[in-house]
């Protein structure tokens, strides 16, 4: 059997959610760690059990000397669109990166494009497809439980790139992951703030078509009195997925009262059995040379949605998809409202 060597690109918080899934798998061992803060690494070798695994300061040394056959880039946004090139450039056979994909939608693309002339595979962190109560509810869909799906709602706590990123990719799992058509959207260009060093907007909303005629329309800002991730509504029934329990429910065909569906965590954690089940995706795929769930082309759709989106709130047109690859983001419609983005 054989058994993938992991590099880790960045050793901070989210990198820990990375870890889970590799102690789980018996075709992964950790052998290299980088991080610009030598401390900051050893701490994580420290937590982890990853004893034997070698310490870096700098990817492309790591990169030279250890030929890692899964390297994961736990880093700030800005940096993901460089460092994955640079490990397609290296010929790293698994890129696993963190969301949201880049800064612009060109960026995004390029990043694609490089992994794609590499002939190697590159994935996203959208941990949340492999949440049990996503899936279930994707079933229940599939299975007729509520006709044929007509809309969703879906509800984002802020920020449409960072945390938009996993409403949108769920959106897309809800609906069988079937391609966009279009998008009509709106920003509250006042800033919002600034997350992992890129502004982001106050509140948004956008209203998305699918090509199978499905639409979904996403609010994004605070709404804590919600209580709603989602709320899918069929011909004959509705789907609810809920932050606080019960966390699925389901009023069915043929039946008038909501009915609860027990599954296991939340809509952010499964006692990190969704890590488990996104390092199996990606060694499946490297070993029997299977699709990814989680896979870049996946990461493209949702993206190419929330950069539209932003597209729509500055030309004030709904955006037909496939985007030209555009350099509009949060900040330039900012900018043209004549606001200046938080740093
Ligand atoms: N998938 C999710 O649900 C989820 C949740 C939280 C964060 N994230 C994403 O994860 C990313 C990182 O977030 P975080 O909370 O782990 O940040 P963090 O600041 O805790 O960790 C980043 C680490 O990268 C190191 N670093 C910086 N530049 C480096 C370089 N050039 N080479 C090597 N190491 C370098 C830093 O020293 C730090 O240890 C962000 O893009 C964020 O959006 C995803």
């Amino acid at each position: 059997m054989k058994t993938y060597r992991v590099a880790f690109i960045g050793c901070g918080r989210i990198a820990s959610l990375h870890a889970e899934g590799y102690k789980a798998s018996p075709l992964c061992k950790v052998v290299a760690l980088t991080d610009v803060k030598t401390d900051s690494a050893k701490a994580f070798a420290e937590k982890h059990g990853f004893c034997d695994a070698e310490i870096f300061t700098d990817y492309k040394t790591m990169l030279r000397k250890v030929r890692p056959d899964i390297v994961s880039i736990c880093l700030w946004t800005g940096l993901h669109a460089q460092v994955v090139k640079d490990c397609a450039r290296a010929k790293v056979p698994a890129i696993h990166c963190e969301k949201p994909m880049a800064p612009t939608w060109k960026d995004a693309l390029s990043m694609v494009k490089a992994v794609e002339k590499a002939g190697t595979r590159l994935t996203f962190n959208h941990q949340r497809r492999k949440l049990p109560v996503f899936r279930k509810a994707r079933e229940l869909v599939e299975e007729g439980a509520i006709g044929q799906l007509l809309r969703i709602e879906a509800f984002n706590p802020k920020n449409i790139l960072d945390w938009g990123t996993h409403v949108v990719d769920m959106t897309f799992k809800l609906n069988g992951d079937k391609p966009a058509a279009r998008i009509l959207g709106q920003i509250d260009a006042r800033e919002g703030g600034a997350w992992f060093g890129i502004p982001f907007e106050q509140a948004a909303i956008g209203w998305l078509t699918f090509a199978n005629g499905v639409t979904a329309v996403i609010q994004s800002g605070d709404q804590k009195e919600m209580n709603l991730g989602f709320r899918l509504h069929g011909t004959e029934g509705d789907i609810e997925i809920l932050e606080t329990e019960p966390h699925l429910r389901i009023r069915a065909k043929g039946r008038s009262t909501w009915q609860v569906l027990k599954v296991k965590g939340n809509l952010h954690d499964a006692k990190n059995e969704q890590m488990q089940a996104i390092m199996k995706d990606i060694t499946d795929g490297l070993s029997k040379g299977r699709k990814m769930e989680i896979s870049a082309r996946h990461a493209l759709r949702a993206t190419e949605v929330i950069y539209a989106w932003f597209e729509s709130a500055l030309t004030r047109q709904t955006i037909e998809f496939p985007l030209k690859p555009t350099g509009t983001s949060y900040a330039t419609v900012a900018k043209a409202a004549g606001i200046r983005p938080k740093k």
